[in-house]
């Protein structure tokens, strides 16, 4: 079927900055804002309201908020993870937040200091005093496809022991198949399985696509307008996604979801291509593809929005976009952090 429109939903201002170690001052957070906008991006994520204890580069949200140009049409919602960050952020005249509960307990527990059942409760009463107040919600699920913490999603056949990597090289069919995390990796390195809180890979592919349909499913009755399915460390491929997809449009119709893709294996263009197939329009991307998030180790940024952009080019799809304007944006960020743009395109478009 073919793509018409797809909306962008930019979060490198936060997702991206979130894990970067260089305090980025407020002025350059919100010219970033500025330029991502000029560009014609019309959903920028802007700040979160964590704890400042836990994210010290986001502690400057509620500056960015009162800072910032606000363009006519462009929303700019801002990630909240209880109600103490909620009431902060609506002092500062926003419109629409996001909540985060995780797709997994491991994952729960290292990211928000509580259980997944904890989390959610939390976030309920976020989107239940957002609705009152008359706010947009919008949810993610995390985790969507693997967990850094709670061990592989992995087809049976790797369950029957021995390091994956070298399983890999014998039938990468698997791969595509279902969901590989590798946990047991480290530097490339395949590290023994131990310990039985380590739950059976069956268990888990019985569970987790579940996971996130009831998840998706809670977040919807809440009020959220939107779930963005978030595969945190970037594990998926276009055969986990195809799977997932399958499940969660059984509790709500396309329009319903977002895809958020970090780009950790380079699955990040094929997995949205995947869920297009599906008629999702609502993909997250960051600038420069900067982002990570500091307590999913090893995760790197999501899927770049300058090659988002191309590929949209390519498929037919106005987006009306500007993306030279977009990869100035993109360098100008990468310059500040001292570091090349993850974007393909920009780095092959970036010197002429
Ligand atoms: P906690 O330490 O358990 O919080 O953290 P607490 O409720 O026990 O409070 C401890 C202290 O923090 C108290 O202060 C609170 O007032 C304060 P004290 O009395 O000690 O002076 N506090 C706050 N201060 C400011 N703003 C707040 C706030 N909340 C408490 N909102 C908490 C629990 C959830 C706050 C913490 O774990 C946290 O901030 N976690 C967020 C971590 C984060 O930002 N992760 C990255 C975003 S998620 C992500 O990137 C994934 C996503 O992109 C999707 C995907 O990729 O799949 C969304
Ligand atoms: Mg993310």
């Amino acid at each position: 079927s073919a793509v018409s429109q797809i909306r962008i939903y930019e979060v490198g201002v936060r997702d991206g900055l979130q894990n970067e170690a260089k305090f980025v001052p407020t002025e350059m957070k919100v010219e970033l804002i500025n330029k991502l906008a000029a560009a014609g991006i019309k959903d920028i994520e802007s700040a979160s309201f964590v704890s400042p204890k836990w994210v010290k580069q986001m502690s400057d949200g509620s500056e960015v908020m009162k800072t910032l140009k606000r363009v006519p049409g462009v929303n700019y919602p801002v990630l909240i993870p209880n109600i103490k960050g909620y009431e902060i952020a609506k002092k500062c005249d926003i419109e629409e937040v996001a909540i985060f509960p995780s797709g997994s307990e491991g994952f729960s527990q290292k990211n928000l200091n509580c259980s997944m059942a904890e989390g959610l409760e939390r976030f309920r009463e976020v989107a239940e005093q957002a609705v009152k107040d008359g706010k947009r919600v919008r949810g993610y699920v995390s985790c969507i496809v693997g967990c850094p913490y709670d061990g592989p999603i992995a087809p049976k056949t790797i369950a029957k022991g021995g390091a994956w990597p070298g399983f890999l090289r014998e039938d990468i069919s698997i791969i595509t198949e279902y969901i590989i995390v590798p946990t047991n990796i480290q530097n490339g390195h395949a590290l023994p399985r131990t310990g039985s809180s380590y739950p059976t890979p069956q268990a888990q592919i019985a569970g987790k696509p579940q996971e996130s349909s009831r998840l998706s499913e809670q977040l919807l009755d809440m009020g959220c307008y939107e779930v963005s399915l978030g595969d945190t460390i970037g594990v998926g491929t276009a055969g986990s996604v195809r799977k997932l997809m399958k499940e969660v449009l059984s509790v709500a119709t396309p329009d319903k979801f977002a895809l958020h893709f970090h780009d950790t294996y380079g699955q990040g263009l094929s997995n949205l291509l995947a869920g297009l197939e599906f008629g999702i329009t609502t993909v997250d991307s960051s600038i420069s593809g900067l982002g990570g998030c500091p307590y999913a180790r090893g995760a790197t940024g999501n899927l770049a929005t300058e090659d988002l952009v191309y590929l949209l080019y390519g498929l037919g799809v106005n987006t009306h976009i500007d993306l030279v304007k977009l990869m100035e944006a993109g360098r100008c960020i990468s310059n500040f952090l001292g570091k090349p743009t993850d974007s393909r395109v920009n780095r092959a478009l970036g010197d002429r």
